[in-house]
């Protein structure tokens, strides 16, 4: 993976995923998350979708593929991360995305100063050989 400066491991993908909101925050200042329909992050309050978390209120979710409504929120300046299953929702694409919608984000994401993460707990190596 070119693309990859440093290597953290993790017991388990949700805890990967709370600890980069977690040194998110810390970079950018800001508490808010942004995140997509149908899209699995994990069970804890502030990934989880349509059950009562105690930290929902900092969670925006938003449908997929429309990059103006994503730019709408980014723009805000309130976000510390914006969170998208790269693959595809449900794992490995059972909801595939546009690719180019994909590809679209760590730039609109940079411009704005929220970290772009793009979750690949059981995909990451079977999408691509560069993750
Ligand atoms: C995209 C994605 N994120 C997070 C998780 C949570 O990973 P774990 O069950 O290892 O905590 C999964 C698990 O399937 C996943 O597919």
């Amino acid at each position: 993976m070119p693309a990859m400066e440093r290597v953290e491991f993790f017991a388990c993908g949700q805890e990967a995923n709370m600890m980069a909101i977690r040194l998110a925050r810390a970079f950018t200042g800001r508490r808010k998350l942004l995140r997509f329909v149908e899209n699995f992050h994990g069970w804890a309050d502030e990934v989880v979708l349509s059950t009562l978390g105690v930290v929902a209120d900092e969670v925006k979710v938003l449908p997929g593929h429309d990059l103006n409504l994503v730019e709408e929120e980014l723009v805000k300046k309130e976000y510390a991360i914006l969170f998208i299953e790269g693959g595809g929702a449900h794992m490995a694409g059972q909801i595939p995305w546009d690719a180019d919608f994909v590809r679209a984000l760590p730039s609109l994401t940079q411009r704005y100063g929220t970290v772009c993460l793009i979750d690949e707990v059981v995909t990451g190596f079977r999408d691509s050989p560069g993750g």
